[in-house]
């Protein structure tokens, strides 16, 4: 009788496997495609990512440079052009044989960058005294002094952050609206008061400087973030205007890169493996341009970004917070130190 109910069990537990494995097989290969799409999906996005990668800073390093004079035209105007990556940029376009015109504050430094670009690069310049931060009042002098050149190049560069990383309502009026001058305005008016004459010769580029902190929204750099998200946003979308036009309009994307900007923290004002100086950087971008309409312009601050978007927003969020107030009490902390 035990021995009749232990086969009795057995069968039905062979009969339930098999019915089990029947419908499992079922769930395994349904389960093996999704396996191999998301695989093939990854192949393909990561073989895109690399030739992308190769194409813009390894193959225009590699081969011979192009004549931006021949693609663009004689001359380029620089904004914020004294220093940094505006000076950087400005050089190594004069290193292409394009006449560079410097627009920024200071006379004796514009005077001092045009002699030592126009020496060392045997290039035409010419520069214009300009603060962007005074508004609508300025544009007309520019326009008037641009009017009878072949501008080929346009390199929105100006820019400005505040004394350091702050709250919101820790900046004064004045602050916000010299952001919105220099930041924006600058770079929409130089742009209305220049294209018009490269769509007319049907060629020309222009590159907008955003910045790497509108990868993700960054607390404690809010409004100048939000300026560089303008940025990036007006450079995209005027590029497909007027790219059948003949137009390239590029947005670049730096991450850190040690210049003054950055100088109220001694951390990341130092160059280092990930913040290049600014003649690093420059000569990475200028090799991007006519390639891609949104770049970091850099390979390792092209990783930053990968990195920076595969975060969640709050992790992103939280982390800049929290770099963001070690900077804020290091810049006050070297502040009250030298009073
Ligand atoms: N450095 C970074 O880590 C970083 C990262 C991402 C994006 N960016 C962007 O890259 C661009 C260049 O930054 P940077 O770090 O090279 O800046 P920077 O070293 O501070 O140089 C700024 C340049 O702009 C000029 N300038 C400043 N205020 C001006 C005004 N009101 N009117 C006219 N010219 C003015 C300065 O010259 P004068 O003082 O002689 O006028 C200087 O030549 C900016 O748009 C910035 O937002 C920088």
């Amino acid at each position: 009788m035990r021995l009749v109910i232990t086969m009795a069990a057995v069968d039905r537990f062979s009969l339930l496997y098999r019915e089990i494995s029947r419908s499992c097989s079922f769930y395994m290969e349904a389960l093996a495609i999704v396996g191999a799409w998301y695989t093939v999906r990854k192949c393909v996005s990561l073989a895109l990512d690399t030739y992308s990668v190769l194409r813009l800073h390894v193959i225009p390093k590699l081969s011979g440079e192009i004549d931006l004079v021949k693609k663009y035209g004689k001359w380029a105007v620089v904004t914020g052009s004294t220093d940094g990556i505006g000076k950087a940029y400005a050089e190594q376009l004069a290193k292409h044989g394009v006449n560079i015109i410097l627009v920024s504050r200071n006379k004796e430094k514009l005077e001092a960058v045009s002699r030592s670009i126009s020496e060392t690069y045997k290039v035409e310049t010419d520069f214009i005294v300009a603060d962007f931060s005074k508004g609508r009042e300025l544009y007309p002098a520019i326009k008037e002094a641009l009017k009878d050149r072949e501008i080929g190049i346009l390199v929105n560069n100006v820019g400005i952050f505040y004394a350091h990383t702050d709250y919101f309502t820790n900046l004064s009026e004045d602050t916000l609206w010299d952001l919105i001058h220099v930041n924006i305005a600058s770079a929409t008016m130089m742009t209305h008061i220049v294209l018009p004459g490269m769509v007319k010769k049907k060629k020309g580029a222009i590159v907008n400087l955003s910045s790497g902190v509108c990868c993700q929204p960054t607390p404690m750099f809010t409004v100048y973030g939000a300026s560089k998200s303008y940025l990036d946003y007006f450079s995209r979308s005027l590029h497909y205007e007027y790219a059948s036009k003949g137009i390239f309009i590029q947005s670049l994307i730096p991450f850190v890169t040690s210049t003054n900007m950055v100088a109220f923290s001694s951390t990341v004002s130092k160059r280092s493996i990930l913040f290049p100086t600014a003649e690093e950087y420059a000569s990475h971008a200028v090799s991007t341009l006519g390639l891609s309409i949104r770049t970091t312009g850099y390979w390792k601050h092209a990783i930053q970004w990968t990195l920076g978007e595969c975060l969640p927003e709050w992790m992103w969020a939280w982390f800049a917070l929290y770099l963001s107030r070690i900077l804020r009490k290091e810049a006050l902390a070297a502040k009250a130190k030298s009073e």
